[in-house]
């Protein structure tokens, strides 16, 4: 799905991307873990072309990332910012309807489907009761829970999400990895996410990449990469890891 060749990238002269290089392959679950400052937010803006590259490649589809539209690209990827806001105090349906933006023709209104493509969407992330609200009456994890709604609505074959449950209580946190994990099973959707807690990026991911200073310092499965040595390397702390059905850590 995605084909990521030898990047590098720099804001003005910090290098923080370095020759990184990996696939995403259609219908996997990948998370990003690292450290702060480590480089996953700009690696994310890089495949949603929010930033360019200094050098290397990005694919999307065998076909580079700079030659999609705008719309064509925003029908295939979806994005979740981290800390997404919005400087508009629009109603939280406004904002899920605005979704269905790269399907509509200049000037051409939302239909019936595209309404229900959006309700759909509120239902799924239960943001569809605060529809009538605005953004900057909800608290940071309903607006959260709206922008993950905003990006179904999209129907998009991949959705990259930047921290997406940064700002939720447990249960949510819960609720929108099972909501990706259940998208990623049922409907093929390819799943790229940045996530702070390992245990969770351990327990539904296929795929982790261990970010390190702007490099992969591994990526594999979730057995491969999520071990006391790797820990150590990266965050330099001392875990135990405790095995479920994934391997868990628990710091020492
Ligand atoms: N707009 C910017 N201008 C200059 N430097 C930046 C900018 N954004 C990020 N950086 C720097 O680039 C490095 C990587 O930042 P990035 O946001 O990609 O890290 P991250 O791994 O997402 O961290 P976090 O876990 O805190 O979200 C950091 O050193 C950061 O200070
Ligand atoms: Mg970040």
């Amino acid at each position: 799905m995605y084909q990521i060749d030898q990047i590098d990238f720099s804001y003005g002269r910090e290098e923080v991307l370095k020759a990184v290089s990996f696939n995403v392959h259609k219908g996997s679950f990948v998370s990003v873990i690292g450290p702060n400052g480590s480089g996953k937010t700009t690696l994310l803006k890089n495949m949603c072309k929010l930033l360019e590259p200094n050098a290397g490649h990005i694919n999307l589809e065998q076909k580079s990332v700079n030659d999609y539209k705008a719309k064509q690209f925003a029908q295939k990827v979806a994005v979740v910012h981290q800390g997404a806001n919005s400087d508009f105090d629009f109603n939280v349906g406004e904002v899920v309807l605005m979704g269905r933006y790269p399907y509509l023709r200049r000037f051409q209104n939302e239909g019936t489907l595209d309404l229900e493509i959006a309700i759909k969407s509120m239902q799924q992330t239960q943001t569809y009761h605060l529809k009538d609200k605005t953004l900057l009456s909800i608290s940071g994890g309903e607006r959260q829970r709206v922008m993950i709604a905003r990006a179904l609505t999209q129907e998009p074959e991949v959705l990259l999400l930047d921290e997406p449950i940064s700002h939720l209580d447990i249960k949510y946190q819960m609720e929108i990895l099972k909501l990706c994990k259940d998208l990623n099973q049922s409907q093929n959707i390819t799943v790229f996410t940045t996530l702070h807690d390992i245990n969770l990026a351990s327990r539904f991911s296929k795929v982790i990449i261990m970010m390190k200073e702007g490099k992969i310092y591994k990526m594999g499965t979730p057995d491969e990469v999520i071990t006391a040595k790797n820990i150590k390397e990266v965050y330099d702390i001392d875990v135990e890891i405790v095995y479920n059905s994934y391997p868990m850590i628990l710091p020492i």
